[in-house]
């Protein structure tokens, strides 16, 4: 039976430009997403904009256009990006769609008929940036928002508030229950700590006075759902589970979900929204009577040199004119190598660049070495010889790598591909192929070398394709091959008789590499 695996990246708020932080989180899913695919998993890799809520609506004023204008020009910008970053999303989902806003509406039937919906006043602190209430005591005497000390806004208004107490008791079941559900373990305490205070229930409207821009609560139109709920809500429109054009209790809520993609198997998230993922969302999700998601990976954040990135200290780093520079791929890489899953890193141009040199001085250099060897001295054609010298380098490998992508240490199983690259430059320098080329009698060792390193080349092109595609694409096409192959069919491709293609270095040092250029 094929595995299936679907797989989420937070919904990026339509408000500004995509940043490092963005893409990070959505290169690490369309890694995972290519490497799930590549053991022959059937996947779903969802990504998106969250495009209502009071912050969208106050970017739309002060840029003077209408919302809905606002939000497809940035939709646009994020799609665009992503194109460029070639994210192989299977869908880009937008919050104001008419299908997602139709399952958020029967989320909010379900849980009003469910009795799980009341309205009360709500008297305390909101910070509009994250979009989050705190109370009195978590904004303190400075009124600054705990998460991102920016001031907060007093807020004294009706709401509709969600019986979220109701499943403290049950959620602390869940995590303690299952050990990964939250990983990593620092994230997982977090939350168990955040939840040995009594559980509030989460206010989940806004009075249409103060908020415009939102989904409309089905029994009272004068208030518009809560951002937050509306947002996380978009993994289940995703997954296709629910069918609101059907009555309400044949609309698909319930334990079977089988004739869908529910539950998610992975939501990736940054740390700062954990709260918001490993709280808010699974304590719905039991009130609506759906399954929690599989897991919920927390992800670190990219500093600028210490400082956290951010728009207002100008600071923000833009993959995408690192792109322009260095190539799509070496973004990708530099992005996923740096960063040790689940701990934050700080960009430099240093850092980026030294690893741009290890994909152009170590996976570059093999490659561009080994095809002109079998160009110079096999007239271009992969020798017929068994090429299995390094396959106890090979099998090491690729258990490496599966073990450390199944735990998420993408980092590691791409520093465990880049070492069977500088092993095969390794064998390069033992084997002195140029030597045996002068040696007649020595044509079997030179054919048993290159064969050797072909074969090498070929399981890297599948072990890099989640992280550089492109380049993976072109150097197996330089080795005769249509396409990289999966991770399975890696060691199986026949080789022999191929014929080569020389080409410009996979990675090129770039004209002006002075560390002041980089951005
Ligand atoms: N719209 C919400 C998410 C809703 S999901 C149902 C949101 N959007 S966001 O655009 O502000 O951020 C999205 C993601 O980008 C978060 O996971 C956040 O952690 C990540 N990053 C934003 N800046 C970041 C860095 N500087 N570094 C790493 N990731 C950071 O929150």
């Amino acid at each position: 039976m094929t595995s299936r695996k679907f797989l989420t990246t937070p919904i990026y708020y339509a408000t500004g430009d995509p940043h490092i932080g963005h893409a990070y989180t959505t290169v690490l899913g369309d890694v995972l997403a290519r490497y799930y695919r590549q053991t022959g998993a059937d996947v779903l890799f969802l990504t998106g904009m969250d495009e209502h809520g009071q912050k969208v609506q106050e970017a739309a004023a002060e840029q003077g256009v209408d919302p809905k204008t606002f939000v497809d020009r940035l939709a646009a910008t994020f799609e665009a990006a992503w194109h460029q970053l070639n994210i192989s999303h299977d869908r880009f989902i937008r919050t104001t769609e008419p299908e997602h806003v139709a399952v958020v509406t029967a989320f909010l039937e379900r849980l009003w008929d469910k009795g799980l919906i009341y309205d009360a006043m709500y008297v305390g602190w909101y910070c509009i940036p994250d979009e989050r209430y705190w109370t009195e005591k978590d904004v303190g005497e400075e009124r600054l928002c705990p998460d991102c000390q920016r001031p907060v806004s007093h807020v004294e208004e009706r709401n509709y508030f969600f019986r979220m107490s109701n499943f403290q008791a049950r959620l602390i079941k869940h995590i303690e229950d299952n050990p990964e559900w939250i990983v990593p373990e620092t994230r997982r305490n977090e939350i168990l700590g955040f939840l040995q205070k009594p559980l509030q229930d989460l206010s989940i409207s806004r009075p249409k006075s103060r908020v415009r821009w939102g989904i409309p609560m089905p029994f009272d139109p004068e208030h518009v759902c809560y951002v937050w709920v509306d947002a996380l809500t978009n993994y289940v429109t995703g997954s296709g589970v629910i069918d609101p054009e059907r009555e309400p209790d044949d609309r698909g809520f319930g334990s079977d979900t089988s004739h869908s993609r529910w539950p998610a198997d992975l939501h990736l998230v940054g740390k700062d929204i954990i709260t918001t993922h490993c709280v808010y969302w699974p304590t719905i999700l039991m009130g609506v009577d759906l399954p929690l998601p599989r897991q919920v990976l927390a992800h670190g954040w990219w500093v600028a040199a210490e400082t956290k990135m951010s728009k207002s200290l100008g600071n923000v780093v833009d993959p995408l004119a690192l792109r322009e520079e260095f190539g799509t791929d070496a973004v990708r890489w530099y992005l996923l190598r740096d960063m040790p899953t689940g701990s934050d890193a700080s960009y430099t141009p240093e850092r980026f660049l030294q690893r741009y040199d290890e994909l152009a001085n170590v996976l570059g250099n093999l490659a561009s070495r080994v095809i002109s060897m079998i160009d110079k001295y096999r007239e271009g054609i992969i020798p017929d010889a068994p090429g299995k010298a390094m396959d106890a380098e090979i099998a090491r490998t690729l258990e490496a790598v599966s073990e450390n992508m199944d735990a998420f240490r993408v980092h590691d199983a791409l520093a465990a591909a880049m070492d069977l690259a500088r092993a095969a430059n390794g064998y390069v320098e033992d084997r002195e192929p140029w030597a045996q080329a002068k040696d007649p009698e020595r044509a079997g060792d030179l054919d048993e070398t290159l064969a050797t390193l072909a074969r090498v080349l070929t399981v890297l092109t599948a072990l890099f394709e989640p992280v550089t595609p492109e380049k993976m694409a072109d150097l197996a096409s330089r080795l005769g091959l249509a396409t990289p192959p999966t991770l399975v069919e890696a060691t199986r491709v026949p080789l022999s008789g191929n014929v080569v293609t020389k080409g410009e270095p996979l990675f090129p040092r770039p004209e002006l590499l002075a560390k002041g250029d980089l951005p």
